[in-house]
């Protein structure tokens, strides 16, 4: 009903609008008066997390999105491997685990078959399994060593988006504590990162109040035949995560790429037309990646893309390449996914809505998949 979705259209853009309070909701309580994270339900102790050699991170669909900006956080911070992987995949590729392998599982609902499995194999292997997990008492944390809860509140809309911003900063939460424990951070440097993660949610309000454009852009790209994505580092999960999105709700044909791979094949795909949005990353710092991407914009536009441009406010070099320019607020390089991919998220809510879909029920689609 209409109360049921607070006055929103759809459970979707309902979801949408609640992700401050949700990031706000997962940080909640987390960080002791010592500065140290504090995960919830943890039955392993801080020296089976020191004794860890390896990270693996197993999930499906948007979760797994999550789990490859995780790893670009836990080897940036932690200093040990970390490898992603589709759970539909993992075990059956024969993985190298063993008591001293982290194996991480997100899973929103906590009821994914493909995800459940994977652990029963992590498990089975010796490996420690910590669950980041959205659905309290579902099966997948009953089942693993430790558990961090999301606290994202019910998500009802199939595709998944608050889910998946309070996933990362349960990922980032994770990467902070093992290099704590493992003495890599120092709990003034694990501070300066929660700071940072505790003023997302403002800068997401002041985002998410200034997204009229990409409205408006959605009922323009709405008859569009193919839209793809490109991002490098970070924003390349955000890509694929926008692309997800816009194929599941939509049902157009939408691809992400990493925009550096781009020349070594996909390229050929751009037409006179084609909508290509072009994740940004961060000008600050030498700013080496945010270049790249711009060189790469230019190349695409040199063969007829049609730019739709997502970057940081204060870039005043992107317009030049931008048929379309969307800005979020600056955020650290590790944490942009938490504004980045919201543009995406309302693009593809609005497209397909535009071409009269099921928003919150797409069609061959269930909210968890409990077959494998
Ligand atoms: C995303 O919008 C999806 N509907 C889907 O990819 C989902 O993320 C995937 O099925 C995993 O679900 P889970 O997080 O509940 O395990």
């Amino acid at each position: 009903s209409a109360a049921e979705k607070g006055g929103y259209e759809y459970f979707m853009l309902k979801e949408i609008a609640e992700q401050p309070q949700a990031i706000a909701d997962t940080l909640l309580g987390r960080l002791s008066d010592r500065g140290e994270i504090i995960l919830d339900e943890v039955r392993l102790t801080d020296q089976d997390l020191r004794d860890v050699d390896k990270v693996f991170i197993v999930a499906c669909g948007t979760s797994y999105h999550a789990g490859m900006v995780a790893k670009y956080a836990i080897e940036h911070w932690v200093r040990i491997p970390c490898e992603v992987e589709l759970a539909s995949e993992f075990r059956y590729r024969d993985p190298i685990l063993d008591r001293s392998t982290l194996v991480i599982v997100i899973s929103q609902s906590g009821e994914t078959m493909d995800t459940l499995m994977a652990l029963r194999h992590a498990k089975e292997q010796k490996a420690r399994v910590l669950a980041i997990c959205n659905t309290n008492g579902s099966t997948i944390p009953r089942e693993s060593d430790a558990v961090l809860y999301t606290h994202g509140g019910p998500e009802i809309a199939v595709a998944s988006t608050k889910a998946f911003l309070t996933q990362l900063v349960a990922c980032y939460l994770i990467g902070l504590h093992l290099a704590q424990i493992r003495g890599v951070m120092y709990a003034d440097e694990v501070a300066a990162v929660v700071e940072k993660l505790q003023n997302t949610p403002d800068s997401l309000r002041t985002l998410l109040d200034g997204m009229e454009d990409v409205r408006a852009l959605a009922r323009d790209l709405r008859t569009a035949s193919t839209i793809l994505f490109i991002g490098r580092h970070v924003g390349f999960p955000v890509a694929l995560e926008g692309a997800l999105k816009l194929k599941e709700l939509a049902y157009m044909h939408a691809e992400g790429f990493a925009a550096g791979e781009l020349k070594h094949g996909p390229i050929s795909l751009i037409d006179d037309g084609t909508p290509v949005v072009c994740i940004v990353p961060s000008p600050a710092g030498r700013g080496v990646m945010r270049d790249k991407v711009v060189s790469n914009i230019q190349e695409v536009r040199a063969r007829g893309a049609r730019t739709i441009v997502i970057a940081e406010e204060g870039d005043e070099g992107v317009a030049a390449f931008a048929d379309h320019l969307i800005t979020v607020p600056p955020t650290p390089t590790l944490l942009a996914p938490l504004m980045t991919t919201v543009p995406l998220q309302i693009l593809a809510c609005e497209i397909a809505a535009a071409r009269g879909n099921d928003v919150d029920q797409p069609r061959n689609l269930a909210k968890s998949v409990t077959v494998e």
